[in-house]
C-alpha cells in the first residue's frame, strides 16, 4: 500500500511517500526565511509559498521514492486546524491529484497526525495520553486506538511553541524563537531566575502560558538584556515544570499503557529529558518521534492515513463533486 501524505497547514510544504509501514521519502520546505522578516508568519505569504512549491516538492518526493503517481493507492492530506489559505493550497492538490489518479483522498486532523507520527513505533500499547506540543497548539488527547481520539484538555492561551517564538521575540532572536531559545539556554542557569508557573485549578487539565511569557517581558523591562541565557534557561524549565505536572495529573487521571508526544516543540532536548527523566520513575512507555517527524510534515499525515485505511472503518473521504452542468 502506497501513500502520499500533504501537509500545508502552516508554514512548512510537507510531502510524503509512505510504503505500508516503511518511510520512502518525506520531504519539507520551509517557509522560515520568508517569514523571519516580519516576525512571525504571515497566512498570505505563507499561502502563495505552498501554492508556488508545492507542485514541485511532489515530484521532487516521487524521485526519491523512486515511484511514479500511478503507484499510489491513497492520499492523504491535513484539512484542519491551520491557516486557512494554506489548508486550501494542498486540499485542492490533493483533490486535484485524487481525481487525476482515480484514487480516494482522506481528510486527515493535524493534531492527530502529529501524535500518529509515534504509531510505527513497535512498543506503543493502548489505551495512550497523546500531547501535541506545537507551534499553533498544546492538548491532551486520549487514545483509545490508532484511531479514537477524545480531547481531554487544551491551552486556555498561548500555545507551547507560541510562547517560546514570543520569549524569542522579547529577547531580540529572530523567527522562529524555539530552537534559538532553547540554544541560548544551554549556556544558562535554569535555576537563576524564578519565572512563575500557571497551573489553573486543582485537577485542570488545561494549560496557561501567557503568564510566563509576561513574567519573561516583566523581568527583561526591570533587568535589561544582560543575561539572556540565563533567562532562557530559567524559562525552558518553567515551561518543562508546567509539562511535566500536568503529565503527572492526567497520568493520575487516565491510567493508560503509553503516553505519546508530538508536535515542533518536542525537538527541545531538554524538554525531551525531563519527559525521560519522569518515566523512569513509571510503568508506561514513553514515546517520542525522531525529530523530522515532529515538525509539520507528509509522513505523519501517510502514516495516519495508513492506518484509516488498514483498519476499513468507513470514514469521511473528500469527495470531488462535480457539478452536472460543467
Ligand atoms: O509542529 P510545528 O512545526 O508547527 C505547528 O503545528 O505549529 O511547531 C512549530 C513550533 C514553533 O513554535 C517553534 O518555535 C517550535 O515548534 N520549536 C521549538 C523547538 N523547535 C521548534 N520550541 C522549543 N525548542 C525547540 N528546539
Ligand atoms: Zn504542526
Amino acid at each position: 500500500m502506497l501513500v502520499l501524505g500533504i501537509e500545508t497547514s502552516c508554514d512548512e510544504t510537507g510531502i510524503g511517500l509512505l510504503k505500508n509501514k516503511k518511510i520512502l521519502a518525506n520531504l519539507i520546505a520551509s517557509q522560515e526565511d520568508i517569514h523571519a522578516v516580519y516576525g512571525g508568519i504571515v497566512p498570505e505569504l505563507a499561502s502563495r509559498a505552498h501554492a508556488s512549491r508545492i507542485d514541485n516538492i511532489f515530484k521532487l518526493c516521487l524521485k526519491k521514492a523512486g515511484c511514479k503517481p500511478e503507484e499510489i493507492d491513497f492520499i492523504g492530506v491535513t484539512y484542519q486546524p491551520g491557516l486557512k489559505g494554506s489548508l486550501l493550497v494542498g486540499v485542492s492538490f490533493a483533490i486535484g491529484l485524487g481525481y487525476s489518479l482515480g484514487i480516494p483522498v482522506y481528510k486527515i486532523n493535524h493534531l492527530h497526525a502529529h501524535l500518529s507520527a509515534n504509531f510505527l513505533n513497535p512498543f506503543l500499547e493502548f489505551p495512550a495520553i497523546g500531547l501535541v506540543i506545537s507551534g499553533g497548539h498544546t492538548e491532551f488527547f486520549y487514545l483509545r486506538d490508532h484511531l479514537n481520539f477524545t480531547s481531554i484538555g487544551k491551552t486556555l492561551d498561548d500555545a507551547c511553541g507560541e510562547t517560546f517564538d514570543k520569549v524569542g521575540r522579547i529577547l531580540g532572536f529572530g523567527f522562529p524563537g524555539g530552537p534559538i531559545v532553547e540554544k541560548e539556554a544551554k549556556k544558562g542557569d535554569e535555576n537563576k531566575i524564578k519565572f512563575p508557573i500557571t497551573l489553573l485549578s486543582k485537577d485542570s487539565l488545561n494549560f496557561s502560558f501567557s503568564g510566563i511569557k509576561t513574567s519573561v517581558l516583566y523581568y527583561v523591562k526591570k533587568n535589561g538584556l544582560k543575561n539572556k541565557s540565563d533567562i532562557c534557561a530559567s524559562f525552558q524549565k518553567a515551561i518543562g515544570d508546567v509539562l511535566i505536572e500536568k503529565t503527572k495529573r492526567v497520568l493520575k487521571k487516565y491510567p493508560v499503557k503509553s503516553f505519546l508526544v508530538g508536535g515542533g516543540v518536542i525537538q527541545n532536548e531538554y524538554l525531551r529529558k525531563r519527559f525521560q527523566d519522569f518515566f523512569k520513575s513509571q510503568k508506561i512507555k514513553f514515546l517520542f518521534p525522531p525529530k523530522n517527524l515532529c515538525i509539520d510534515n507528509g509522513i505523519m499525515v501517510s502514516i495516519f492515513t495508513y492506518f484509516l485505511v488498514k483498519n476499513k472503518i468507513p470514514t469521511p473521504k473528500l469527495k470531488i463533486e462535480v457539478s452536472p452542468t460543467i
